[in-house]
């Protein structure tokens, strides 16, 4: 069965850009409100605990603005557990975070982090937050989110985009592995990260996924051909390869 696939634009770096000068321009509402006009069928922030890119505030105008849901990603931190419970927004998702990263660099280890995140998904899960776990394409995590009672993973598809090649072939048959393996469980998989107009068709291609998260690329595509027209371009390439 193919599943009908979502877009979620991720506004981190417009706020990234306001943020370069301190001032309130360029607006990330705004950006999500352009975003969702032109086909985004939701939004991503990523609330970091530095605050490098989205406020507290704009999690609060967001989630005021907002027609679509918004997908709060967060790390697992009791901090970020109550911001959510405040908000509630349609959907949360746990990512690791370094301090000193660019961008999350790796899935989080739901297996190795049971007993920690078990109390906080369950207190998400009973505020009716759907909760997404993003994670390595792989089955020691996807049998983590099972036993987490997390109803939806999202794979971080950063390797993928790296590769190139035989090895990149090998990565997306791991996204398409996991994806199977999340479906059949009842978990609905989602995909991420790194993905742009030249890679994006194969993982769209793959029937279980629901969700797309794309950030990066598209901001930095919407100098040369605005946001609607970039967001469009990446949901005709997501179409076309359905
Ligand atoms: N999904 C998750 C969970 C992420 O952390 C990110 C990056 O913040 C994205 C998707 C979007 O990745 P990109 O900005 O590379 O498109």
């Amino acid at each position: 069965m193919t599943a009908p696939l979502r877009l979620g634009v991720n506004i981190d770096h417009v706020a990234t850009i306001r943020n370069a000068r301190g001032g309130s321009h360029p607006d990330p509402v705004k950006a999500a409100l352009l975003a969702a006009k032109a086909g985004a069928d939701g939004i991503t922030a990523h609330l970091r605990e530095d605050r490098r890119h989205i406020g507290d505030e704009d999690i609060a105008t967001l989630m005021a603005a907002l027609t679509v849901p918004l997908n709060l990603e967060m790390a697992a931190t009791d901090e970020m557990l109550e911001i959510a419970l405040r908000h509630r927004p349609h959907a949360v998702c746990l990512v690791p975070e370094k301090r000193e990263e660019r961008t999350t660099e790796g899935g989080l280890d739901a297996a190795g982090q049971d007993s920690r995140l078990a109390p906080l998904i369950a207190r998400l899960n009973d505020a009716g937050i759907r909760v997404s776990l993003f994670i390595e394409p792989d089955a020691r995590q996807v049998d983590a989110a099972i036993r987490l009672n997390a109803p939806v993973v999202e794979f971080h598809a950063g390797l993928y985009s790296e590769l190139n090649g035989a090895a990149r072939a090998e990565e997306l048959r791991r996204i398409a592995d996991a994806a199977a393996l999340a479906t059949k469980n009842g978990i609905e998989p989602h995909a991420g990260h790194g993905l742009t107009y030249d890679n994006v068709g194969p993982v769209a291609a793959i029937p279980q996924l629901a969700e797309l998260n794309i950030g990066h690329f598209l901001i930095g595509e919407a100098i040369f051909d605005g946001l609607e027209g970039a967001i469009r371009e990446m949901r005709r390439q997501m179409d076309l390869a359905r």
